[in-house]
């Protein structure tokens, strides 16, 4: 769609631009992500620019670089830690490696009364800083505005031109009045109003456009994102020229497909076809062990599944069909960490043939610029159910990503220094560390209590920091101390997932029981392929808050709902271990493959 007077932020690295981007929206602005390089032509029709942070030293050679010429088109722009280091080389001032690098929170002093009362935000606060390098001499025009006690330039303005800048992070929540600086910026740019109540209004000519007198065909999961777009394509185009696809692939959790269907037929929709090809997709992945390789049979087999289908009902593209998908803003757009991200797993609606398919332009994706919170937004305003809308995101992949698969224990070598009982698990996960992918063992945690105390989590934090051989840490709900680990070898199978199917229904029930749907973001259950006896498996509860997924945190369960999890788990034919993940994300990913 064309946004005319947006906000843009300019992606220098890391997972800032994101979070910058949605609290501009917030703010009733529409924001869109660039990349740092694009060129001042390019940016001429934006209302405002942030340059967002990121990890490298602007003296870095390789570090990004945008185009200087951004400075003469009289639009505001406001700096943000590494942004604020490269606005103050291009406009002549200096960077050098300061004396002390702050992290974390800190204290600043506003020293412009003026600029610090008339926003409502006090002279003294305190903000979340990340940074080694500092300006040592301002830009010319500029004036200090803030100060930390390790960091003399902690924000400056230059009031003519409207720019801003500031060391520290106000897009985190950990910044005291970081939205109101935020807001406070957008005030100065002439930016366009947007919400997701116009964006509803107008999506529908957007799609009209793109679509034309095409028809589109969808695979629809069940999850919030396609189903919303399944029922905005309907909405838009009419029921007769959208057929949704939903593919049993045997890997979806207990009841889905019944839930479903039921759902739509309440939403009085009617062009959704169910197909079970569940014996189809688990043929496919017999013997297969490889967490990329699984993503890569699913994804192909869907598309299968689905050519077949549209052969079978006669959809094809020379009559005008297309393909309708879900994917939503942060899966679209190839910078920073959606960059990063791609690297670490590959999103089933990414693959090369649906890469193919978009360069040709027979694909359609109605949610490709929302935030999964605006997505939500955007299903209210089309009357669909709350708890609909509202449901646990579920991967593409289903469970498959959930039946760790492995062909041979695999043992760590690293030995851990720690005072409380532990043992390595035989078994290797992905992770996100640094910038890639990292795919390494997990560790369990045993005590008396089988519940996880603050030791426990401080180590989820620093086991994966100092080790190189570990990425996960898990605390043992069922045992107090480790038990001898019978490993068996697996890849996906009908039972497996069947044994999984009911694991992920028994967390899910106790969640709903103990009144925490709402408040965690997503409770992936995880079926590990080693137990105490012959054939047995271990469980793991990974329950996690997050905004975007991009980062989350492991959620400290309450003890009660723990023990009733892991006694009601342990009662399962075949489940003879518990664990609780408690990785945040990094290190850790949400789902373990
Ligand atoms: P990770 O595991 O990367 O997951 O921390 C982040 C979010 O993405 C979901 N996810 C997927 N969703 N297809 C999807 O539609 C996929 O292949 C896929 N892999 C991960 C995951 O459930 C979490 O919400």
């Amino acid at each position: 769609m064309e946004h005319n007077k947006s906000i843009v932020v300019l992606d220098f690295g890391g997972q800032y631009a994101h979070l910058i981007a949605r609290r501009v929206r917030q703010c009733g602005v529409y924001s869109e992500i660039k990349d740092a390089e694009t060129s001042a032509e390019e940016l001429k029709g934006a209302a405002g620019i942030i340059l967002s942070g990121g990890p490298q030293s602007v003296y870095d050679p390789k570090s990004p670089q945008g185009d200087p010429a951004l400075f003469d088109l009289g639009i505001p722009v406001l700096g943000i830690c590494y942004g604020l280091h490269w606005m103050t080389k291009a406009l002549g001032g200096e960077v050098s490696e300061g004396k002390t690098k702050e992290y974390g929170k800190t204290k600043i002093h506003i020293e412009d009364s003026e600029w610090s009362e008339a926003d409502g935000i006090p002279q003294d606060l305190t903000v979340w800083m990340s940074h080694g390098d500092e300006v040592s001499k301002l830009p010319d025009g500029f004036t200090r505005v803030a100060t930390s006690d390790a960091c003399a330039n902690a924000g400056f303005t230059h009031k003519e031109k409207k720019f801003f800048a500031v060391q520290f992070h106000p897009e985190v929540t950990h910044t005291e009045y970081g939205e109101q600086m935020l807001a406070n910026f957008v005030k100065q740019c002439d930016a366009d109003p947007w919400s997701i109540k116009s964006y509803t209004e107008h999506i529908g000519e957007y799609l009209k456009k793109e679509v034309g007198d095409r028809k589109v065909f969808m695979l629809v999961s069940g999850g919030v994102d396609s189903t919303v777009a399944f029922v905005l394509l309907n909405k838009v185009l009419g029921e007769d020229r959208v057929q949704g696809l939903y593919v049993d692939t045997g890997m979806m959790r207990k009841d889905e497909t019944v839930q479903i269907k039921k759902a739509f037929d309440a939403l009085g929709i009617n062009n959704l076809r169910i197909e079970d090809a569940s014996e189809y997709f688990i043929k496919k992945l017999t013997e297969v062990y490889e967490p990329e390789a699984k993503r890569w049979i699913i994804g192909d087999a869907f598309l299968s599944v689905q050519k077949r289908v549209s052969e079978e009902m006669n959809l094809k593209m020379e009559d005008g069909w297309m393909l309708g998908q879900g994917t939503i803003y942060p899966d679209t757009i190839e910078t920073g960490e959606t960059k990063n991200a791609d690297k670490i797993k590959t999103h089933h609606n990414r693959i090369p043939e649906i890469q193919k398919m978009m360069e040709e332009g027979f694909v359609v994706e109605p949610l490709r610029e929302l935030y999964k919170d605006e997505v939500r937004a955007l299903g209210e305003e089309l009357g669909l159910p709350h708890d609909l809308v509202w449901r646990h995101p579920f991967p593409g992949p289903g469970l498959g990503v959930r039946i760790l698969c492995a062909k041979e224990a695999e043992h760590a070598t690293d030995t851990l220094d720690i005072s409380i009982a532990h043992a390595p698990l035989p078994i290797k996960s992905v992770g996100v560390q640094g910038d890639g992918r990292s795919y390494r063992h997990a560790v369990a945690l045993f005590n008396d209590q089988k519940f996880a105390n603050a030791e426990c989590w401080d180590l989820s934090t620093s086991i994966p920091n100092a080790s190189e051989d570990f990425n996960r840490v898990l605390m043992c709900t069922s045992h107090t101390s480790a038990p001898e680990f019978v490993f068996s070898p697996g890849y996906i199978t009908a039972s497996r997932a069947e044994i999984l199917r009911d694991a992920d229904a028994i967390a899910h029930e106790e969640m709903v029981k103990a009144g925490l749907y709402e408040s965690i973001w997503q409770f992936p259950v995880v079926l590990l392929p080693f137990g105490t006896t012959e054939g047995g498996v271990s469980i793991v509860l990974r329950p996690v808050e997050s905004q975007e997924a991009m980062t989350a945190n492991a959620v400290d369960l309450p003890k009660e709902v723990v023990v009733s999890m892991t006694k009601r788990l342990l009662s399962l034919d075949g489940v003879d271990i518990v664990f609780q993940d408690l990785t945040h994300k990094p290190p850790g990913t949400i789902e373990w493959e």
